[in-house]
């Protein structure tokens, strides 16, 4: 029996495209950067599997390009709001992500973020660079105490939850906003809250929510406004949840105390952004989830749901469950 053939927007560390190459007759998209959408419609041509990146547009058009022979989108991330799944659902296509494995990346990275804004770390190693380090004086390059401090999580799914454990271990009190209140987590105290109390109250706010029509900028400018002023913003969700120009009057104006950002709003961010003028603020190139051990487990559940959705199997992680249902 001939092997399924799939497209790879990208190369996936070794376990993950292993499992792909041993199953699949795999084309892989074998540049740095992504394919354009035309690239993707062209390659996915005839395919029965895709694996996707979160770069990667896959919509209606992109599926039909694929044909009725489509069976599977495994997108390799935990986020799916690159891919259209309701259109996926329609087409009775299941779509796959990777949630669980990368939460404590994703949590180590939002809060070394935290600390690194608090403490002026990358403002501090940059002034280092420069020459610009004169001598030791007491009120030189202050920054934010973490200790009793609150800090507020927006979204309290794993990530969100997994950040409370972290800010517990440093004394912070919690509080969190999810519209969908799950069960309290164990071995942490944390208290709901709806979010205008959390932006008046928090000295720190952590964005762990999806990209929805209602997160789509949620951090605006009058989000901003409700914030102390020695508040500091961490974003490892998607970019589209902060208002980026709201953010950059907010932190030039110091409005807020700073920002530290693993998401922007287009990324990558044009180096012309006046926000990378900011010392207040932090970027990094969207790597919440980029250690060893969690990107080769990212490659094999994404290679698990590509290859049971070939198979006709229900994917291990799948978005849109109800692709099951419909075909009862
Ligand atoms: C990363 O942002 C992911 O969704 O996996």
């Amino acid at each position: 029996m001939s092997k399924p053939r799939v497209f790879l927007t990208r190369r996936i560390l070794d376990q993950g495209q292993r499992l792909v190459q041993d199953f699949c007759r795999a084309d892989i998209w074998p540049d740095e950067l992504p394919p354009s959408h035309d690239e993707i419609i062209l390659h996915v041509r005839g395919c029965d599997g895709l694996l996707c990146l979160l770069t990667d547009r896959i919509d209606p058009q992109v599926m039909d390009a694929a044909g009725t022979g489509l069976k599977v989108i495994s997108n390799h991330a935990v986020g799916w709001d690159n891919v259209d799944v309701a259109a996926a659902t329609a087409r009775g296509l299941p779509v796959g992500n990777t949630p669980g494995i990368l939460t404590d990346a994703t949590a180590d990275m939002s809060f070394a973020l935290l600390l690194a804004a608090a403490r002026r770390v990358v403002e501090g190693d940059r002034l280092v660079k420069k020459g610009g380090w004169k001598t030791w004086a007491p009120g030189y390059m202050l920054g934010a105490d973490l200790c009793k401090t609150i800090l507020g999580i927006v979204g309290f799914g794993r990530i969100g939850r997994a950040m409370a454990h972290r800010a517990a271990g440093f004394g912070m009190r919690i509080v969190y906003s999810d519209p969908n209140p799950a069960d309290r987590e164990p071995g942490v105290e944390a208290s709901p809250v709806d979010l205008d109390t959390l932006l008046r109250e928090s000295d720190f706010i952590s964005l762990h929510t999806p990209l929805t029509v209602e997160t789509r900028s949620l951090m605006n400018a009058a989000a901003f406004a409700k914030m102390k002023q020695t508040a500091v913003l961490i974003n490892t969700s998607r970019g589209q949840v902060v208002d980026q120009s709201a953010l950059y009057d907010a932190l030039y104006t110091k409005r807020i105390f700073a920002a530290a950002l693993d998401v922007t709003d287009p990324e990558p961010i044009s180096v012309d952004s006046p926000l990378l003028q900011l010392d207040n603020c932090i970027v990094v190139p969207h790597i919440a989830s980029a250690s060893w051990q969690t990107r080769q487990k990212m490659s094999r559940m994404a290679a698990e749901n590509l290859i049971a959705g070939l198979m006709g199997k229900p994917l291990p992680n799948c978005v849109n469950p109800e692709v099951y249902i419909r075909r009862k």
